[in-house]
């Protein structure tokens, strides 16, 4: 892959796995410093971290609850006395806590609403401090910093029995375009990657069993689960200078799954 981002210090959250993996180890592979951040899990960091070292790049792991602002404020704090700024946030972290909607509790609701949009608020909100306050650096980046969230398809397609999430990415596609506008005149890059089904530990059983994946399989026109790698071709993309005109923009990395599928034969 193209040596783009060298020089640039990048933070994602939830990188212990999955796709925040995939993204870190790409970022790192195109040569940007990367904070692999985990909120659980310090083996699986420490893994994600060595991985990154040994392929020669640069990186680190920070633990925080990206839920929790102290914990958030305490990272942000960590990783700029460390490395002085930060150009790229990838806010990555999510999880799912799935019930029919008169069974879901307040507090599965509150979970992934916590995890997934506060924690996206959180982040973003600390990484447009800081990158205000270091403007555009001339041989960085032709932006002051790009911030990157991590959706999902499930941001425009409905989905029964994940009345939280799919309100956690429904929000998390507004957040991202009014910050877009917000952060534009200070020269800082918003966009979103939503991915579709992506094979990672949180939908293993859409793909564990062969008739899961048959099944799975009939959403997804282009024929093939996805992998990390996937996204983080398109996240090394979107953070860097080859993409500076883009911005406010949701890039669907999914396989075709927004395309009604069903559509493709009768209607
Ligand atoms: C969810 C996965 C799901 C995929 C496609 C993702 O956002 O986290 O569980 O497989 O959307 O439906």
């Amino acid at each position: 892959m193209e040596a783009s981002l060298h020089g640039q210090k990048a933070l994602v959250t939830g990188a212990s796995s999955g796709i925040g993996e995939g993204i870190a180890r790409a970022l790192a592979a195109a040569g940007a410093a990367v904070v692999v951040n985990y909120a659980s899990n310090p083996d699986s960091a420490t893994r994600v971290v060595a991985g990154i070292k040994k392929a020669g790049g640069e990186a680190r792991a920070i633990r925080a609850d990206v839920a929790k602002e102290a914990e958030v404020e305490a990272m942000f704090a960590e990783m700029l006395a460390a490395w002085g700024r930060i150009d790229i946030l990838v806010s990555n972290a999510g999880l799912q806590r799935d019930a029919a909607l008169t069974e879901m509790t307040l507090e599965q609701w509150n979970t992934v609403l916590g995890v997934n949009l506060t924690g996206t608020f959180l982040c973003t909100r600390a990484a447009a401090r800081a990158m205000i306050r270091q403007g555009v650096v001339a041989g960085v980046s032709k932006a002051a910093g790009k911030i990157l969230c991590i959706s999902s398809v499930h941001e425009v397609i409905p989905w029964a029995g994940h009345a939280n999430y799919a309100a956690s990415k429904g929000g998390m596609k507004l957040f991202m375009q009014t910050v877009a506008q917000e952060l534009a005149p200070h020269r800082i890059r918003v966009n979103a990657i939503a991915p579709g089904a992506i094979q990672t530990p949180i939908n293993r059983a859409a793909w564990e069993t062969p008739e899961a994946l048959k099944s799975l399989l009939t959403l997804i026109p282009y024929g093939r689960i996805g992998v990390p790698d996937d996204i983080g071709h398109a996240a090394v993309w979107l953070v860097s200078d080859t993409a500076d005109y883009v911005h406010g923009q949701s890039l669907f990395v999914d396989g075709g799954m927004t395309l009604y599928p069903e559509f493709a034969h009768g209607g």
